[in-house]
């Protein structure tokens, strides 16, 4: 199905509704299943039968009408300014892009990203180390990579100095960031506006007692490729082996008849272990407080957005993010549909609608907002001067190329 055949079928489903929609098009055999399906971006030749394709294009057609509209009235590089300079709720959501410059790499970026470097590495599932199960079952490679990812700590970049920004001129609801560096906190970003979505770097936790440490305590282990272990489980083990041992004697037994061999996990136990706990107990493991896959995201994330932001919010400024991962990824399409949403990222995204979407490297976007906006980004990484703009494609004239021009770059 051509493009513009399959942007024409969306936009029917939106304005007669789903029933009317399954009528015109399935019901009376006007297109196949799979044609209608390719038109939601679902492949026709999968090896299934019509029967699955049914139920995914149905999920497909939800999906599309829950998804965002681009707001026709929003177009260019200045009504994002003039966004910014009349709305006082900006939503801000950020990703790795926004700590690319500081030398933090990203995720997804082709080459660079962390994920991409793992796959060049022979990871075929790289997001396999962010997930809790495998954590738990073996910690090592987790350690053995986390130290490619480690925060900067007290540098920002002026992106972040943006963010402060806003929160300085008292127009930040909410930052919503899924970055793990912390770097808002060197920025001075509020923590009551502040929403670290997939946690942080800040603390560390122990899998076993759950004692909660500053993060920095790990960065030792990080950096030499070591599973981190809890000095409080190590205390307390120490405190418990100091402790004389009551040892329960039975009648006429002497010590050469304890019989002595080899349990289950090949430790040497002696027969005065029969109470089954033969495992020589080991200090727990510490996980740096990230939300790893298969971890619920912090309470305050839904908290949040539903009882507070989701009413207030007027602008959304999305930067530096594929906007890949849920449940984030969803927060364009959670926001009432008449709230303004603007785009910043080196390379465009297809699955959300935004309203103006501004191309290039965001310390080089935000510099030139802020100073169409005629307002001082202090930061020394700041463009000073003009950035050039130029339309990104032929597209409906939201997309822009904002970059340094040649002798500043
Ligand atoms: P991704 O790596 O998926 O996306 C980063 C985006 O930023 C990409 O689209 C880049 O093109 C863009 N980018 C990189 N540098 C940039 C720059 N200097 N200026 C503008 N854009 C730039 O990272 P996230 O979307 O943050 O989860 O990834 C989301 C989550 O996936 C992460 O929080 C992480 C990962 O699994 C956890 O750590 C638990």
């Amino acid at each position: 199905m051509k493009m513009e055949e399959a942007r024409n079928m969306r936009e029917r489903l939106r304005t007669i509704g789903l029933e009317e929609f399954v009528r015109e098009n399935i019901t009376n055999d006007k297109y196949s299943i799979r044609k209608i399906a390719t038109a939601f971006g679902i492949r026709p030749y999968l090896p299934y039968g019509d029967a699955f394709y049914y139920q995914i294009v149905g999920q497909a057609m939800l999906r599309e009408l829950a998804r965002r509209q681009k707001l026709p009235q929003y177009n260019t590089i200045d009504d994002a300014v003039s966004l910014l300079q009349s709305k006082k709720n900006i939503m801000v959501i950020t990703g790795a892009g926004i700590s690319t410059s500081l030398g933090i790499p990203d995720f997804r970026s082709k080459n660079t990203g962390f994920y991409s470097q793992l796959l060049a590495r022979g990871f075929e599932s790289p997001e396999d180390v962010f997930d809790i199960e495998n954590f738990d079952m073996d910690p090592r490679t987790f350690y053995e990579l986390a130290g490619e990812i480690l925060p900067v700590l007290d540098k920002t970049s002026p992106t972040h100095a943006f963010i402060r920004l806003l929160q300085d001129k008292g127009k930040l609801l909410t930052n919503y960031t899924q970055n793990i560096d912390n770097i808002e906190a060197a920025a001075g970003i509020d923590p009551a506006h502040l929403i670290q979505c997939h946690g942080s770097w800040a603390t560390a936790t122990c899998r076993k007692c759950k004692a909660q440490v500053p993060g920095a305590t790990i960065f030792s282990d990080v950096k030499a490729k070591r599973v981190a272990r809890c000095t409080a489980c190590v205390q307390r083990l120490s405190a418990q082996q100091q402790q004389p041992k009551k040892r329960k004697r039975a009648p006429n037994s002497n010590s050469n008849s304890s019989s002595r061999s080899r349990g289950k996990h090949g430790h040497v136990y002696s027969d005065d272990d029969s109470d089954g706990q033969y495992d020589i107990p080991e200090p727990g493991v510490m996980k740096p407080d990230i939300t790893f896959f298969g971890e619920q995201l912090p309470n305050t994330f839904f908290d949040r957005l539903t009882d507070h932001d989701r009413e207030k919010v007027d602008l959304v400024v999305i930067v530096g993010t594929s906007m890949k991962v849920a449940p984030v990824s969803e927060i364009p399409n959670f926001i009432p549909k008449d709230v303004p949403c603007v785009y910043i990222s080196r390379e465009p995204v297809e699955h959300i609608n935004f309203d103006v979407t501004l191309l290039g490297y965001c310390d080089d976007v935000v510099s030139e907002l802020c100073r169409r906006a005629g307002w001082g980004l202090d930061h020394p990484m700041a463009l000073k001067g003009k950035a050039d703009v130029s339309r990104f494609d032929e597209g409906d004239g939201s997309r822009w190329k904002v970059t340094r021009p040649v002798e500043s770059s």
